[in-house]
């Protein structure tokens, strides 16, 4: 598959979109078998849009029920290190058993974040689904519950992740060529 440039960086395929897919599956066959009670799904926006779109046809769970929030971290390829709260909440989901669904984990800041903005709102559980981890970035003691793919410290478009808001369209996952 061909290499492709997003402002001026030249990335190339890492995880095609086929691979995507088993990992997508893989995390919901094992939400699947916790059988967590009327679960709310929480997507973080905007990178996991298509990762929560296409999780959300695997879970067999009854009375699933989504939500989104936005935060926002990145700029460009480093983290800022602030994470802003776009769009919260605006729904009772006290008691709730929550599931994150998150596109990437790579420091925490954000995961920390959502957690503390959701634990304000008395849910009675909250468990983490993530397709990407960056275990050498992470800096934080979270526990998480889903992992799809623990990947190398390295910067990766596509499939809803973005290089300033370039890329989410791209199929497959790709990472920036050095
Ligand atoms: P954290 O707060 O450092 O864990 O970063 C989490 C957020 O930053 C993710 O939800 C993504 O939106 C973004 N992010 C982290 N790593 C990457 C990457 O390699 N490519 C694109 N976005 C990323
Ligand atoms: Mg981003």
């Amino acid at each position: 598959m061909k290499d492709i440039i997003l402002h001026n960086e030249k990335f190339e395929v890492f995880i095609n979109e086929n691979e995507i897919q088993k990992i997508v599956e893989s995390i919901a066959n094992n939400i699947n078998t916790k059988k967590i009670k009327d679960p709310l799904f929480i997507a973080v926006l905007n990178g996991s849009f298509l990762f929560a779109a296409d999780i959300m046809r695997k879970i067999t769970i009854p009375n699933v029920e989504i939500s989104f929030i936005k935060l926002s971290s990145y700029e460009g390829t480093k983290t800022t290190g602030n994470v802003n709260e776009l769009i919260g909440i605006n729904k009772d989901i006290s008691k709730r058993n929550i599931i994150i669904l998150e596109d990437i984990i790579d420091t925490g800041i954000t995961l920390e974040k959502t957690i503390t903005l959701l634990k304000k709102e008395n849910v009675a559980d909250i468990k983490i689904a993530t397709l990407l981890f960056k275990p050498d970035a992470y800096t934080k003691n979270i526990n998480i519950d889903f992992i799809g793919k623990s990947i190398p410290n390295n910067f990766v478009v596509g499939y809803g992740l973005d290089y300033d808001e370039n890329g989410r369209n791209l199929p497959h996952i790709y990472k920036l060529k050095n």
